[in-house]
Order: structure tokens, then C-alpha cells, then sequence
């Protein structure tokens, strides 16, 4: 064979494999099989309707980026917070990981990679808990429960030991992530249900072992790495007077010493009978009277009014529980509504009913169907209600013809290019196909010849 035909040839697998690496021949089946399969719903976006008054948020994992859930995600909400994999467990794999300085930061810099591509504030949950936290983070350095230890001078070194872990840990976080968090939970849980060790703090190995030192150093500590930050003190039930109170003198106390504390986090886990709307507005106004942020960062409101109703499956709930559940999610939005100068963000605790940590709890066996989305990831009647509008009714045609000006005009323009794409996808097969042509025909003119 002569150079040039060699040379030809080359040539045409040269451009075969470079046409054949484009991206564009390369969509996978999966991804456009959802494409076609699931288009979020044509209702007005929950960021859009709250837009004048906070971010709207969402607790999710990594897979939630993906399909149906990512979708919704994209479409609903501007705020994200990891609902595990930001904890310390998460972060820390081993004890020799962490002397080593080795942390693993993979799930966590997908959601915090998702959330600058797509324009969403990140809320960091949580860097101090006394839950989902190493337990050898809390044994000297024998391997012994550090609460255990009557020698007073042994006990000063242990809180020593295990201050200075949790320096090193919030160190390694805040670093990395500095400058990309709307809100830190530096700290979660760390009232108790009751009196707890008389002043209402949880008796954690934390506070056993350091006093308050724990809260006090964690949030200096996150100021100083990142001073632009907003630092937030998490709890559930702070609407119950008593829990709300021993908060509240908690946070007088530590702004006291010069504790930079600037919001607190309402986890807002209810139900539909449980607690009155006016006792979680009051508690909001209680925590704005300091100058203090509130952010409501676990929403969810189960339809169950106690433990001994049971439905197991989404088939069995009855259509007046989500009726029930419309007004009360009505009710409680409107309340954010009223108090929004003091709320910045509303973060539900799950996109849509499919997934929750709620189905099996508290009761083993049931499910429960928390939010404003279905397992189908469908509006319910609880949408409509906080969105203010009925459904198919003249305003909610009214806030989709609105909401679709917008989208069609999004929609013109990936269809441009989309043809842009196809033009091009003509041209490179044309010029395939006669270069072929013209290949073929030379071969053979040789071979005559
Ligand atoms: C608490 C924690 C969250 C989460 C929920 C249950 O509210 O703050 O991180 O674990 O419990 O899912």
C-alpha cells in the first residue's frame, strides 16, 4: 500500500475518534431516559414564592443531586444542607486518620460543588454534637471513657486532650470550606429535655468533660477562621417554654463572656397536632429581642397526631390528613411570613415524602409523609397552602403563566441550541460519509491502475 493511502486512512480513524469523543455523542442512556421520563411539576418554584423573605432550603445526601430529586432540587430551592454526610462521623474515619491530618471530604465537596454550580447557599450542619460523633473522641489517651476519671488533675488534662481534638477538627473544616457557608451550626443539641445539669444543658460527654469551655471556644474558634460566617446555636423544641428560656439564658450568658453567637436553629420537627403555631412564633420573637437570627432548619410536619396511628403504606393515608396538614403548614408559613425580618431561611428536612428519616419513627413500620411534595414528587395540598393559592384555581393559572414566560424563554433558548447541535451532528456525518466515499474511491482508481 502505498504512503498516501496509508495516510488516508489514518486520517479518517483521526477524525472518527475525535467526532466520537464529543461530549455531545456522549449523554448516557440513563440520564435520557430521566430527561423524558420526569419533568418537575409546571407550579410556581418555592424560591420564587419566598423569594422576598428567605431561602428556601433542603436537607439532602449525594444521590439527591441526582434524577427526579436533583430536578426538584434545581427547581424548588436555593439552599442546601447535608443531612449526614457534613457530621463528624462522616468527616473523621479513623482515630490514626485524623492525627494524620487525613479527613475525608468526598460527599462534602459534591454538595458544596453542586451548590456554587447552581447559585444555592450552604448551610453547614454540624460541626459539634454529641451525637454521629467518633466515640474515641471522648477516651484518654489509655482508651479509658474520660467521664470516668476522678483524679482531678488527670480530669484537667482529658478536657485539655479533648478541647484540643475539637480545635483540630473545626480547624480542618472550617478551612477547607471558609468563605463558601451561609450558616455553621457550630453547635447542636446541647440543651436538654429537662433541667438537665440545672441550668438545662444536655449532660453530654462534652459538657461533662469541658463545662461550657466546648461552646464557648467552638464558636471563637469558627469567628476567627471565618469571620464573614453566620453562627448558629441548633436545637429541637425551642418552642416549649422552658427549653426556650434556659436557650435564651444560655445565650445571654455566653454573648456575656463575648461569645460571637448570631443566630439560632429551629429544627422544627412537628406535627400536625403538635405544637401551637403561636408558641414557635413566640419563641422566634423571644430569640429576635437578643438581635438574633433565626433560621428554621429542619422542617418537617408528620401526619400523625400520636404513635398509635399506624399507616403503612402511602396508599393507606387518608386524604383529610393531608388536608390537615395543608392548614397547618398554612398556618405556619404565614407566621414566617410575619416574623421573615428575623427568619433568613426556611430548610426542610427532605425534598419530597419519598425520602425522611420519619418513615419507621418513631414507630417501626409506618410511614409518614412530611413535606409539600409526595413520594411522586407531586404538589399536595400543602403546597397550594403555603404557595396562598388553590389548586387549579384563576391565580394558580394566573402564577404559571407568570412562572412559564420565564421558563419558555429558558426553553427558547436550550432549544437553540440544541439545533445548533444537530446542524453540527449533519455536517461532521456528511463530511464522514464523503470522506469515505472519497476513500474508497481512491483505493479502488489505485488498485485499477
Ligand atoms: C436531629 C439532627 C439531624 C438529624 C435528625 C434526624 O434533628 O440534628 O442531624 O439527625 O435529628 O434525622
Amino acid at each position: 500500500m502505498s504512503k498516501r493511502i496509508c495516510l488516508f486512512i489514518l486520517l479518517f480513524f483521526l477524525i472518527n475518534v475525535i467526532i466520537t469523543s464529543d461530549p455531545i455523542f456522549h449523554v448516557s442512556a440513563d440520564e435520557n431516559e430521566n430527561a423524558e421520563e420526569f419533568q418537575p411539576e409546571n407550579i410556581a418554584p418555592l424560591r420564587d414564592l419566598f423569594a422576598d423573605y428567605f431561602y428556601i432550603g433542603a436537607a439532602v445526601e449525594p444521590q439527591h443531586l441526582l434524577h427526579e430529586f436533583g430536578q426538584m432540587l434545581e427547581y424548588h430551592y436555593n439552599m442546601i444542607v447535608a443531612e449526614n454526610v457534613m457530621k463528624p462521623e462522616a468527616i473523621v474515619r479513623s482515630k490514626e486518620d485524623f492525627e494524620n491530618g487525613n479527613f475525608n471530604w468526598t460527599s462534602a465537596d459534591i454538595l458544596f460543588d453542586y451548590a456554587e454550580k447552581h447559585g444555592m447557599k450552604m448551610r453547614y450542619h454540624t460541626l459539634i454534637w454529641h451525637n454521629q460523633t467518633p466515640n474515641w473522641f471522648f477516651l484518654d489517651e489509655d482508651g479509658n471513657e474520660m467521664i470516668d476519671e476522678t483524679d482531678p488533675e488527670k480530669q484537667k488534662a482529658n478536657k485539655e486532650l479533648l478541647l484540643e481534638r475539637m480545635r483540630k477538627y473545626i480547624t480542618a473544616v472550617v478551612e477547607r470550606y471558609k468563605g463558601r457557608v451561609e450558616a455553621w451550626d457550630v453547635v447542636n443539641e446541647v440543651m436538654a429535655d429537662d433541667e438537665g445539669n440545672g441550668d438545662g444543658l444536655r449532660e453530654s460527654k462534652w459538657l461533662q468533660i469541658t463545662g461550657t469551655d466546648f461552646i464557648e471556644e467552638a464558636f471563637k474558634l469558627v469567628r476567627e477562621l471565618d469571620p464573614d460566617a453566620k453562627l448558629v446555636i441548633n436545637d429541637y423544641n425551642t418552642h416549649i417554654p422552658s427549653k426556650r428560656d434556659y436557650l435564651y439564658n444560655l445565650i445571654v450568658d455566653l454573648q456575656e463572656k463575648g461569645t460571637p453567637i448570631d443566630g439560632v436553629g429551629h429544627q422544627t420537627h412537628i406535627s400536625i397536632s403538635y405544637p401551637s403555631i403561636r408558641e414557635i412564633g413566640e419563641s422566634i420573637e423571644k430569640f429576635a429581642s437578643l438581635g438574633l437570627d433565626n433560621e428554621i432548619t429542619e422542617l418537617d410536619l408528620s401526619i400523625y397526631r400520636n404513635d398509635s396511628e399506624v399507616y403503612h403504606t402511602f396508599d393507606e393515608i387518608p386524604e383529610f390528613k393531608y388536608e390537615r396538614q395543608a392548614r397547618k403548614y398554612e398556618e405556619l408559613f404565614n407566621e414566617f411570613k410575619r416574623l421573615h425580618e428575623h427568619i433568613s431561611s426556611v430548610v426542610f428536612w427532605g425534598i419530597a415524602d419519598i425520602h425522611t428519616w420519619k418513615h419507621n419513627f418513631p414507630v417501626e413500620g409506618r410511614k409518614d409523609a412530611p413535606f409539600v411534595f409526595d413520594e411522586n414528587f407531586k404538589a399536595k395540598p400543602a403546597y397550594y397552602a403555603i404557595a396562598g393559592i388553590e389548586p387549579n384555581s384563576e391565580e394558580d393559572h394566573a402564577k404559571n403563566e407568570e412562572h412559564n414566560i420565564a421558563h419558555d424563554t429558558d426553553q427558547e433558548v436550550n432549544e437553540e441550541s440544541e439545533n445548533i447541535i444537530d446542524v453540527y451532528l449533519w455536517v461532521v456525518l456528511t463530511a464522514l460519509i464523503i470522506l469515505t466515499g472519497a476513500i474508497i474511491i481512491f483505493i479502488v482508481r489505485r488498485r485499477k491502475k
